[in-house]
């Protein structure tokens, strides 16, 4: 099979979960949203908004309503995540980005999902580490979610449908989880 940096990097790439307190530098971060918009998106609509988020008291207030309204959700796994104190969705991550699409967008979640992988990528390519939180979705959904949207600067018409923890990776994970088989076929 072909090989290169590319390639290397999708294999590689693992959800990081632990995370340094030291902030990523401000190149490191424009070159991974430089990456997320340049995602494909239906019918180049490009109806994104990516909210970088480093306060950390915000992150804070982000990662108790989340936990909040995942404890109302009937999943075991959910309500385990939700009920444990020292559990925190972002992993101590000092950035967070927010990935929102306009509401009315031809395929606006596949949009934000290829964006979303994307910053993935970007941030294993320049060393950073990066995981996929979408608990952060409940903070948004419960209460508090308006008040949250305006003070995120979530535009209007606009939904939030991923974010992404990045930091400095604290542990290296190197071992990917075992791919399922049998998933292709061919005609
Ligand atoms: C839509 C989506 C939502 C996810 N949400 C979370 C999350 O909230 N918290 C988390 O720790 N990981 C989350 N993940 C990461 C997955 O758990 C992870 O990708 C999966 O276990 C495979 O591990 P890998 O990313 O190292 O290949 C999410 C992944 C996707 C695609």
């Amino acid at each position: 099979m072909a090989t290169n940096e590319v390639l290397t990097t999708i294999k590689k790439r693992r959800s990081i979960r632990s995370f340094k307190a030291d902030q990523i530098t401000a190149e490191e971060l424009q070159t991974v949203l430089e990456a997320g918009i340049y995602a494909p998106s239906a019918g180049n609509q490009q109806l994104w908004h990516f909210t970088v988020i480093q306060d950390k008291q915000l992150l804070e207030r982000l990662n108790v309503s989340a936990k909040a309204g995942a404890a109302r959700i009937d999943d075991e796994h959910i309500q385990k995540i939700a009920k444990n104190e020292k559990f925190n969705i972002y992993y101590g991550a000092p950035t967070v980005v927010l990935i929102s699409g306009k509401e009315d967008g031809m395929a606006i979640e596949a949009d934000c999902a290829a964006a979303t992988q994307n910053i993935l990528l970007a941030a294993e390519s320049i060393g950073l580490g990066a995981c996929w939180v979408n608990l952060t979705l409940f903070a948004l959904g419960g209460e508090q979610g308006e008040q949250y949207k305006q003070q995120l600067g979530v535009p209007a018409g606009y939904k939030s449908f991923s974010s992404v923890a990045l930091g400095y990776k604290k542990i290296e994970v190197v071992n990917a989880p075992t791919r399922k088989e049998n998933v292709i076929n061919y005609v």
